[in-house]
């Protein structure tokens, strides 16, 4: 066989391999060249009867055209089981965007669900992370290990639920980090703020903390402006150098991007709590002209949540050395954030499950903008 000849072999296997329309047409032309009785096996037979020189030059070429073809064939395998998978995968794909059935769907997100979602979206954004803790709370995380020793009138601050003494076993108040350590069984309340989560924290994990603690709250408590149950976060940073200044940064920051108001201002008016020192109450720039509360630089304040730096004794009894570590810890309510922000009235209303209401005032899944979104 010329050399010619042996191209123009080459050329047509090379064309008859890339024109296979599928795996089985594919393996039609590699037995026909290189099966048992294909071409080039057959010509590899006729090698025996050349005379060496010649059987050496031919050997050569068709070892070269068998190389060829070889790797033609795998390139092509190669695409024809690519084409294959991507055909199986656009046969088996599941359309999720179905339209719900019958129209806009009738669920709703509740207003606390995204206000609480927004609120954990800034924050993350910030660099916290979410902490949480259980709402039957032992009185130690509660009060005491919170500078809310047993018979302080902090107590009375906030109307405690108290968890019957058989849910517990005998009544007794930790009253150390070392007991409440050990598991010394103690009073259990439902917690009356998000506070004791900053304690969970404290005793768990090493300083530098940043979190916030967002979640349901209990007092004995029901009228116009408070309901038994209600929500709050709690935010806690814990680092060596951490003063007054990053907490209202922090806050400054955070209320500017949840109301979405550039020049919000925000006051900080000196105050008490027992777990922080300094302490403070923290407002914001408002108006009430003519009756109607407006957010923004217009000159009135409103309260919206407490503050200030972690006392000392707080962080003494969590185990962190206040010589070397300082924090700052605020909480606020996130019903009172999202009545503001979503112009609603009436508190109670939140728990009421009116669809009427929530059909109102809630959310469409997927369909409002929020910055859970990137909006
Ligand atoms: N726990 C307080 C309350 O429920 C709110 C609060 C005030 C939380 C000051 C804090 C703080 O972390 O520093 O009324």
């Amino acid at each position: 066989m010329s050399n010619d000849e042996m191209k123009k072999l080459q050329g047509d296997l090379i064309k008859a391999i890339e024109g296979a329309e599928g795996s089985a047409a594919l393996e039609v032309v590699r037995i026909e060249a290189l099966g048992k009785k294909g071409t080039l096996t057959e010509m590899m037979k006729t090698l025996g009867g050349l005379d060496p020189d010649a059987r050496k030059a031919m050997g050569a070429a068709l070892n070269e055209v068998k190389v060829a073809i070889t790797a033609a064939l795998e390139a092509k395998g190669k695409t024809l089981a690519a084409a294959a998978l991507a055909a199986r995968l656009e046969k088996e794909r599941i359309d999720i965007t179905l339209p719900v059935r019958g129209g806009e769907s009738e669920g709703r997100i509740h207003p606390i669900t995204q206000t609480y979602e927004e609120i954990v979206t800034i924050f993350a954004a910030m660099g916290f992370s979410v902490a949480k803790g259980p709402d039957i709370e032992t009185d130690w995380n509660n009060f005491t290990a919170l500078n809310i020793p047993p018979e302080h009138p902090a107590r009375q601050m906030q109307d405690t639920f108290y968890m019957p003494p058989s849910t517990h076993g005998a009544v007794a108040v930790a009253g150390s980090e070392a007991n409440c350590r050990a598991g010394v069984p103690q009073e259990m309340v439902l917690r009356t703020h998000t506070s004791p989560v900053q304690i969970r924290t404290m005793m768990g994990q090493k300083p530098p903390i940043r979190i916030i603690a967002p979640g349901r709250t209990y007092r004995c408590d029901s009228d116009m402006t408070h309901t038994p149950m209600f929500s709050q976060f709690e935010g806690l940073v814990i680092d060596e150098k951490t003063h007054m200044g990053h907490l209202k940064g922090c806050l400054l920051d955070f209320l500017r991007a949840f109301f979405g108001i550039d020049d919000l201002p925000l006051r900080f008016r000196p105050s008490y709590f027992p777990f922080t020192e300094p302490s403070a109450e923290i407002d914001i720039g408002c108006s009430r002209k003519g009756g109607e509360l407006k957010l923004g630089n217009y000159g009135d304040w409103l309260e919206i949540g407490g503050c200030g730096m972690v006392n000392a004794n707080v962080l003494r009894n969590c185990g962190v050395d206040p010589d070397k570590y300082q924090g700052f810890a605020f909480g606020t309510g996130i019903e009172r954030l999202a009545m503001l922000k979503y112009g609603i009235p009436d508190l109670r209303t939140f728990f009421e499950a009116d669809m009427r209401w929530l059909k109102h005032y809630g959310f469409v899944p997927l369909d409002i903008p929020n910055p859970a979104m990137g909006a």
